[in-house]
């Protein structure tokens, strides 16, 4: 099938069979492939991601696919934006592709094939999403494998999720190279998420002093208050401050994201939160 060229200034392909069968003709030419994997609703923390992935690649694709399997029944799965055209104005120029597929031809009649994860994907996110990182590991490992990437590029904003795909390729032997980008954040810091379309004009103001709080409460635990005193002042300025529920408040091992049993960093750290202010739940990390 001819790739979906009318409505945009680069080519959509929307089944696995297309989006390989442009792959293939690139791989021909002797060409190197970025995948950068995205559930659209882009702001310029995916084009900064985009651009990474131009420095390393002779062709990039994006993926634009919302994924239900990694959202829970309660979770915003019909409400998440869905912005097709206006993500594919924002790639023109930057991009090769778009894939855009279908959840039929992602998950088609009879699929039944899901990553089980352990380890890494256990803590933070693993214990308050229990069923998010199987949706996210198997979603990615078809993306790559369909795309046949050299090279897949992921934010940091989702630091967990960036270690579950770094430990997921290595244990499956998925020949790709897994690159992190850097957190990009508004004037007041607040982490750019497609998720802060969501926020009231006061909930957005509160947001942007979560990364605040997070600078702060790092400072202090290198200062050499303890992890625990630090995370409760903390989570404790963060409701203050207009939020209803903290999932997490936690500084963690960078890598494995294990706990520090002595109460202070012993290894590279990292602070880790999800809060919800209203019902948007917001996550944000950094160096401690
Ligand atoms: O980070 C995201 O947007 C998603 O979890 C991903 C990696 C595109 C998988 O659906």
């Amino acid at each position: 099938m001819p790739l979906d060229t009318t409505s945009h200034d680069i080519p959509v392909a929307r089944t696995a069979a297309d989006l390989r069968a442009t792959v293939a003709e690139w791989r021909k030419m002797g060409e190197t492939v970025a995948l950068v994997p995205t559930m659209g609703a882009l702001h310029e923390g995916h084009l900064s991601l985009v651009d990474l992935a131009r420095k390393k690649t002779d062709r990039v694709v994006v993926s634009v696919f919302v994924n239900p399997t990694q959202f829970a029944p309660h979770e915003d799965f019909s409400a998440y934006p869905r912005t097709e055209a206006a993500d594919a104005a924002r790639l023109a120029g930057k991009a090769d592709l778009i894939f855009a597929p279908d959840a039929g031809d992602m998950y088609p009649d009879g699929f039944s094939t899901t990553i089980s994860l352990t380890g890494v994907a256990e803590p933070l996110e693993g214990t308050f999403r229990p069923t998010h990182f199987a949706g996210v590991a198997t979603v990615v490992a078809k993306l790559i494998l369909r795309a046949q990437a050299d090279v897949a590029i992921f934010g940091e904003k989702d630091w967990q999720q960036l270690a579950v795909i770094r430990r997921m390729v290595a244990d499956l032997d998925i020949p790709v190279e897994i690159l992190g980008g850097p957190i990009m954040r508004e004037a007041d810091g607040l982490a750019m998420s497609s998720r802060n379309v969501y926020l009231t004009p006061d909930e957005r103001k509160a947001a942007g002093q979560l990364n605040v709080i997070l600078k702060e409460t790092a400072a202090s635990v290198s200062s050499g208050i303890p992890i625990t005193e630090a995370t409760r002042a903390g989570a404790a300025r963060i409701l203050a401050l207009g939020f209803n529920q903290i999932d997490y408040l936690e500084i963690r091992d960078a890598a494995s994201l294990a706990e520090f049993p002595s109460g202070h960093p012993t290894s590279p750290a990292r602070i880790l939160v999800a809060a919800k202010i209203s019902r948007t739940r917001l996550i944000d990390n950094m160096p401690v």
